[in-house]
């Protein structure tokens, strides 16, 4: 092979073997640049007499050709392997799962809230929303649990550092109770309301939470009696649990604001509970000193009142046994309602 072969197969191998842009410039100025050897013997050609300038020139200018074209050869070749490095990595895999906001859900009890203020108003209730701190008057006294009366003590409260304009220390209603009072207080009968929110009291294990819910229902008139009361719990539970075979008791029981008083039971003739009897409120005829602490002639008005627990309630409806699930936030959990 005459040198100039020699420089040309040189000069492509080391091309070749240039892994990037930076060490094939490297090999460029090896050959054609500045002290390169192509530029070397280009400036070798001066001494020749001018017929072997002309041929000598013409082969030279052949190997500078091929060098050159070699030159570009790989650098084509680097930018597609940088191009397709780059493709690669930039690649879009359209199996993955989509990057969307996840949409936000309603808490059970919060759907059953919904539920039972629809149901409601579906028979004509208005529904009534109170404050969370509350008088001792409004929670107790009103309600017919007098100062130091044993019946205080059956529910625990939390107490707060103000105090009202009577000197007592406000409190967290321990049930929505107080909700009868100021709602038939401001309205004139005939009174039909529900009054469904959150509630307090200091407790907590796996059928207690420190915050519940329950929801109120009052009906006050001339003429209301058990008998509506039975009609409209029935009518109600037939609605939240979306089944008419259900059969509602009333257990006789205790509250002061009540006379008589009475637990309500509901029992399923199907599904997984069936034939159990299950508590879900209580209830009673509204105490005639409560019916005055609404303002209202005891010999003229009469209803019924009830208290029921939302939590309670969603967990008959869809066979939760733990009440700790509703205020874990643990989104496993939560995301089966939605
Ligand atoms: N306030 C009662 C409680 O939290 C529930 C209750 C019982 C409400 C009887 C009523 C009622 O309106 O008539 O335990």
């Amino acid at each position: 092979m005459n040198p100039l072969e020699e420089l040309v197969a040189s000069a492509q191998a080391d091309f070749i073997a240039a892994d990037d842009a930076a060490a094939l410039e490297n090999a460029k100025a090896k050959y054609l640049g500045k002290t390169g050897q192509i530029t070397e013997q280009m400036k070798g050609l001066g001494k020749l007499d001018p017929e072997q300038k002309k041929i000598q020139g013409a082969v030279i200018n052949g190997a500078k050709v091929r060098i050159e074209a070699a030159l570009t050869a790989r650098r084509d070749a680097l930018a597609d392997i940088v191009l397709q490095a780059r493709l690669n990595a930039e690649a879009i895999d359209v199996t993955l799962p989509g990057r969307g906001r996840s949409m936000g859900g309603i808490h059970p009890v919060m759907r059953s809230w919904e539920r039972v203020e629809e149901i409601f108003r579906s028979i004509g209730f208005d529904v009534a929303d109170g404050p969370e701190i509350e008088t001792d008057w409004t929670n107790f006294t009103a309600l017919n649990s007098p100062e130091n009366h044993p019946a205080r003590s059956m529910q625990d409260t939390f107490y707060i550092d103000d105090k009202d304009a009577t000197g007592k220390p406000l409190l967290l209603r321990t049930h929505t109770s107080p909700m009868q009072v100021r709602y038939a207080r401001t309205h004139t009968p005939p009174i039909k309301v529900i009054a469904p929110g959150r509630t307090y009291r200091v407790d907590s294990d796996a059928t207690h939470s420190p915050m519940f819910h329950q929801v109120e229902g009052l009906w006050i008139a001339e003429d209301i009696s058990f008998a509506d009361l039975k009609g409209v719990y029935l009518n109600f539970v037939k609605a939240f649990f979306e089944t008419d075979d259900l059969q509602v008791r009333f257990r006789p029981s205790y509250f002061p604001f009540t006379e008589p008083s009475a637990e309500i039971d509901i029992a399923f003739g199907s599904g997984p509970l069936k034939g159990k009897w299950l508590e879900v409120s209580g209830a009673g005829q509204v105490h005639p000193t409560v019916v005055k602490n609404f303002g209202l002639d005891p010999e003229k008005f009469i209803g019924f009142a009830f208290g029921s627990g939302l939590e309670r309630l969603t967990m008959l409806r869809y066979g939760i046994n733990d009440l700790r699930l509703f205020y874990e936030g643990d989104l496993r959990f939560l995301k089966q309602f939605n």
